[in-house]
């Protein structure tokens, strides 16, 4: 039998490179061959945060149609809208049965929003805290026990996360003395990279200092010349530890160019140069991934129909959970 991997995202807008290196390719890599793979888009889990419609809706294409651009096939992986699996709902509501209230109280999302209160000199500790948020991590164990998953690549920040579906599956199954639902295990990509943005800090949309996946040739060249550099005149030779050219080039650039740009570095280079240069190599990688990107978000009832065929297919699984879950608790 083959491993099931299932992986979830957010819808968030505008994905950025440091998504796409950190994230995206990683998540990609280890869909491969050997496993039945899942991916999923959180909308709901997105509407304890965005409560726009339009940002919600345009949001869940975007991402969609990223991750189809950046290379997941849809004939290979099950891609669907957390939305149009119900069946994850209703068990979610047989899990937080089995999950005691004190275990949301210890969630970090949660405590870090009262905590924050706290420092506020806010009378309410919940204030801002909606019900969907408190029990965010219920919702989310569902996601992945629905499925009778085995693996799930996760952020260290999406551990503790884990950890309590494990905690409210092994409760379900110690009650009723079987094996009702599959106990997932994390996979935690600890060598994620951290993707450097324009001015040096991590790649990252509250710094304000991303470079969006899909820019048009025209204005990712003009992010690419914004990056901050010191002032060493052309001729002075450079070092490209620290350097966010260089380290960003590595991500693009083929073993070869990267030799020649070290060496370029060595015996100086214009920072311009050095820009024109990563431009390039970005631009060629990313040329393609952006046309793929451009036609699918032109035609969303394409997104839609490649949505709704794997939203067939999820449900057909989590059907046979349900069933399982229902038998076991009798109701
Ligand atoms: N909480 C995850 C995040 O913020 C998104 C998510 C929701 C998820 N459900 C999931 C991830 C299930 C993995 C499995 O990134």
């Amino acid at each position: 039998m083959k491993k099931t991997v299932l992986t979830g995202v957010k819808p968030t807008g505008n994905v950025h490179i440091g998504n796409y290196i950190g994230a995206i390719r990683p998540a990609l890599h280890m869909a491969q061959a050997e496993h039945e793979s899942l991916f999923f888009i959180a909308n709901y889990h997105a509407l304890t945060t965005i409560q726009d419609a339009k940002e919600l809706r345009d949001n869940t294409y975007h991402v969609t149609a990223a991750w189809i651009a950046c290379g997941l096939d849809p004939q290979k992986t099950i891609i669907y809208r957390q939305s149009d699996v119900p069946e994850i709902f209703e068990i979610a509501w047989v899990l937080s049965c089995y999950c005691p209230k004190g275990l949301m109280n210890r969630a970090h999302a949660y405590k870090a929003k009262v905590q924050l209160n706290e420092q506020e000199g806010k009378q309410d500790l919940d204030f801002g805290v909606n019900m969907g948020l408190y029990q965010y991590p219920i919702l989310m164990a569902s996601d992945i026990l629905s499925f009778d998953t085995d693996f799930v690549p996760v952020g260290e920040d999406q551990i503790q996360h884990l950890e309590i579906a494990r905690d409210i599956a092994q409760k379900i199954n110690h009650t009723y003395k079987s094996q009702v639902l599959k106990i997932p295990q994390a996979v935690v990509q600890k060598d994620s990279k951290v993707i450097p943005g324009l001015d040096g800090q991590k790649m990252s949309k509250s710094y304000d200092n991303t470079i969006p996946l899909f820019a048009e040739s025209k204005s990712l060249r003009k992010l690419v010349m914004k990056i901050k550099t010191d002032s060493l005149p052309p001729e002075a030779p450079k070092q490209t530890e620290g350097s966010v050219i260089f380290q960003l080039y590595k991500e693009f650039a083929s073993q070869d160019e990267i030799a020649t740009l070290a060496k370029r570095f060595e015996t100086g280079i214009g920072w311009g140069d050095a820009k024109q240069a990563l431009f390039e190599s970005m631009d060629k990688v990313l040329t393609p991934l952006r046309d793929k990107y451009n036609a699918l978000i032109q035609n969303p009832t394409e997104l839609d129909q490649i949505l709704a065929e794997g939203a067939e297919k999820a449900r057909q699984k989590a059907k046979h959970v349900l069933e399982r879950v229902k038998t076991s608790t009798g109701v």
